[in-house]
């Protein structure tokens, strides 16, 4: 795992929407897949300012999200489909039909669920995912306990998450119960993971994906199963890590190789 260490969460934030945005324009027909909450806010920010400024290209990119609320219509303002609108869709040239997030009004949802997985197959699978992480180490809604070979399904918040939610639906039990989320193992098969963390509620929960052992209490630690992750926090969010200057070490030999100064890292000095 890759992690890097930011000042503040801004800097998460664009340095998260770089990782997105260096992908779209390597591949313009990428698979991106999205996250909601608090913590993208700021990269889809930056990533509709790319758009507007230096013309960054969605029209040809196919995007799915982590999850959706059960109960919620996609025009009800705290559905996922309604964030993802107003946060990103309506402000790039993204193709209306090539955004998928999962429908929390769905009748049957064993073949909604089975029918989301086989979407992203079609599309090719998922290039790159975008994370969030919860107070409880939850990714999407894999709550802890969730398998780590889980697919996308239906699920029950936990408390912690209701509580850390509340905040958008103005209290408690507004918040739906139920949630549609890809699974672990549908994460875990995306060929990237980019998970961003800002904020000192989620260093405990950092803490315990990066150095605890894997496990499904934690479900943001199977992260250590993948070949490919990228790990993005805040001081803040990282400040209960304790190989912080390890990780610098990578970050900096990672910046020479990149600038080709081989010499300082002393490739080629004998
Ligand atoms: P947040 O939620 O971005 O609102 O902090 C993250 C999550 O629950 O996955």
């Amino acid at each position: 795992m890759r992690v890097i260490i930011e000042t503040t969460a801004d800097d998460v934030s664009r340095r998260g929407a770089n990782f997105m945005a260096a992908l779209v324009r390597r591949k313009p027909a990428c698979v991106l897949g999205l996250a909601t909450g608090g913590t993208p806010l700021g990269v889809y920010a930056e990533l509709i300012r790319l758009h507007r400024e230096d013309g960054l290209d969605f029209s040809q990119v196919t995007t799915f999200n982590l999850d959706e609320y059960v109960g919620l219509a996609a025009t009800h303002q705290q559905s996922y489909r309604c964030f993802m609108q107003s946060n990103l869709f309506d402000h790039v040239n993204l193709a209306p039909a090539k955004t998928h997030v999962p429908d929390g009004r769905a009748l049957d949802f064993h073949t909604h669920c089975r029918q989301y997985e086989q979407r992203i197959q079609d599309a090719g699978g998922i290039d790159l995912q975008l994370l969030g992480i919860g107070s409880d180490g939850h990714i999407a809604f894999n709550e802890p306990g969730s398998s780590l070979g889980s697919r996308t399904r239906l699920k029950t918040l936990a408390s912690e998450t209701v509580r850390d939610n509340a905040r958008f639906f103005g209290g408690e039990d507004q918040v739906p119960r139920l949630a549609i989320t890809m699974g672990v193992g549908t994460i875990l098969e995306s060929r990237q993971c980019l998970l961003l963390a800002m904020g000192k509620g989620k260093a405990a929960a950092v803490r315990s994906t990066i150095e605890g052992p894997v496990t499904a209490q934690v479900t943001a630690s199977a992260l250590q199963l993948h070949r490919d992750v990228i790990i993005v926090v805040d001081e803040d969010a990282g400040g209960w890590l304790s190989r912080r200057d390890y990780y610098a070490e990578v970050e900096h030999a990672q910046s020479l190789l990149e600038s080709g100064q081989f010499r300082a890292l002393g490739i080629g000095n004998q």
